[in-house]
């Protein structure tokens, strides 16, 4: 297991040749981060299981899927059964997190809770043992771009205290305006995977982009 994972977002790709930009950090990234938007949950209309499963053949890169839809019960295991290696769901969409982490598990894949901006972290924490992934928004969800909030980071930092105390296998991954310097705050408030869209695919060398951002987040 990778002690820190990067993982470029494909939102900030060229939707034209998702293909070739998924091969051009295949060999510097650790997950590909895929975001599905429904229009519902957030006003974005993205990519859904179709994309999803024919990208699945065209790389190794294994998939972290963060889902902004609503009525992830119904949707969120058709991506495991895709071969996605993590699924991610919104606490905000889902009346019964533990279960739909239990369907994930049981398709074969990790389950990943994410916690959107205005929901505060204290009441899910004890729902984090049945969980392999927690995704904190550094944003608001729906759009890429936009600029880090930096007192986000507080439930990062809470969340690591819990996961510490409680030795809990859990990755703590960070999304929303992650880049060379907001990368190196979050490592130091506990977390462990970051996702990076536009600091990744709006470099010259997406790849490169990668692997400063790994060597930053390392500081
Ligand atoms: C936004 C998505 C993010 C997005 C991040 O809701 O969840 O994954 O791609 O993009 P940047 O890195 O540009 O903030
Ligand atoms: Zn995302």
């Amino acid at each position: 297991v990778p002690p820190l994972i990067v993982a470029p977002s494909i939102l900030a790709a060229d939707f034209a040749r998702l293909a070739e930009e998924v091969r051009a950090v295949e060999h510097a990234a650790d997950w590909l981060h895929v975001d599905v938007m429904d229009n519902h949950f957030v006003p974005n209309l993205t990519i859904g299981l179709p994309v999803v499963q024919s990208l699945r053949a065209a790389t190794e890169l294994p998939f972290d899927v963060h889902l902004m839809i609503e009525d992830p019960r119904r949707w969120a295991p058709g991506y495991a059964d895709a071969g996605a290696y993590n699924v991610t769901f919104h606490v905000e969409a889902c009346d019964d997190p533990v279960a739909l982490a239990k369907d994930l598990r049981s398709a074969g894949a990790k389950a990943g809770l994410a916690i959107d901006r205005d929901t505060p972290i204290e009441p899910y924490l004890e729902l984090l043992p049945s969980f392999d992934t927690l995704l904190i928004m550094t944003i608001k969800a729906g759009f890429g771009g936009q600029r880090f909030i930096p007192q986000l980071l507080e439930k990062v930092r809470t969340a690591r205290r819990h996961v510490d105390s409680g030795h809990l296998e859990l990755r703590i991954e960070v999304d929303g305006g992650i880049a060379a310097d907001t990368i190196e705050q979050a490592a130091a408030a506990g977390a462990d995977a970051f996702v990076a869209g536009t600091a990744v695919y709006g470099a010259d060398d997406p790849a490169e982009a990668v692997r400063r951002l790994r060597a930053q987040a390392e500081r």
